[in-house]
């Protein structure tokens, strides 16, 4: 089984850009779910710039699905997570001055401040998966810190700017899910995947969840929400199956 988790970030991007109240993102929540998806999946950023306090709150209280937050790891952030209790927290690092996550968390430098911050959280009931590149150490890293997943970053898969260097960022991947499997931790994966280089992912053995953004906005602009999210299901079911993606590759 392998989970959709639609982040609806962008939605709340566009309504930000007027300060309004439109378009509403627990609205595309709701027919993300009726798309298709398994969860939803909101960013909170420090700097607020899209998702607000108030869409989280909301979006717990009226999408019975899994809502993952993804969230810097420090303290505020926590005690916000600890007061809406998501279903899950993925911990990703976080720049203000950067356009979107950019890389994974580095769990060798943030070890001990990661660590306490994901038990805060953890004994709270919240699953707790980390956002890291795939890097066998970084993967052995959310091991030691007993994080229930950890969600790989395919941002450097999707970027690729040629067949072999895709086929080289996919083996990363496959490699460091096989690992993490091993290891008893849960394969999330997500960043920059769309329409078209998502199959070889879904195709991963382990991976259980991907949490996909931007390219699921841009199409519901032009073909609506649900219509977007069950194109996307469509072609991560194809992915998983096997079909259709070699050509990609
Ligand atoms: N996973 C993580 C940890 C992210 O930070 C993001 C972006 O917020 C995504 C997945 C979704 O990325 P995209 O919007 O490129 O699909």
């Amino acid at each position: 089984m392998l989970r959709l988790g639609v982040n609806i970030d962008h939605v709340a991007t566009v309504r930000q850009a007027r300060k309004g109240h439109h378009p509403d993102p627990v609205t595309a929540a709701a027919l993300a779910i009726i798309g298709g998806a398994d969860g939803i999946t909101v960013h909170l950023r420090e700097d607020r710039r899209h998702i607000q306090e108030r869409d989280v709150r909301l979006v717990r209280q009226t999408i019975t699905a899994r809502l993952n937050l993804e969230m810097a790891a420090v303290d505020a952030m926590t005690r916000f997570a600890l007061e809406v209790k998501p279903d899950e927290a993925t911990l990703v690092p976080e720049k203000r001055e950067e356009l979107t996550t950019e890389g994974g968390l580095d769990l060798l430098a943030h070890e001990k401040s990661v660590t306490e911050i994901a038990h805060r959280l953890i004994d709270a009931g919240i699953l707790v998966s980390l956002f890291i590149d795939p890097n066998p150490r970084q993967v052995e890293a959310a091991h030691r810190i007993k994080a229930h997943a950890i969600e790989l970053q395919t941002g450097s898969y999707s970027e690729a700017k040629s067949r072999q260097e895709r086929k080289d960022r996919l083996i990363e991947l496959e490699e460091a899910a096989l690992l993490a499997h091993q290891m008893g931790l849960k394969v999330h994966a997500g960043h920059g995947l769309d329409y078209n280089n998502v199959q070889p992912v879904a195709a991963i053995p382990h991976v259980e969840e991907l949490n996909i953004g931007h390219s699921i906005v841009s199409r519901a602009i032009l073909v609506g929400f649900e219509q977007a999210v069950s194109q996307m299901r469509f072609a991560m079911d194809q992915g998983r199956s096997g079909e259709k993606w070699e050509r990609f590759i």
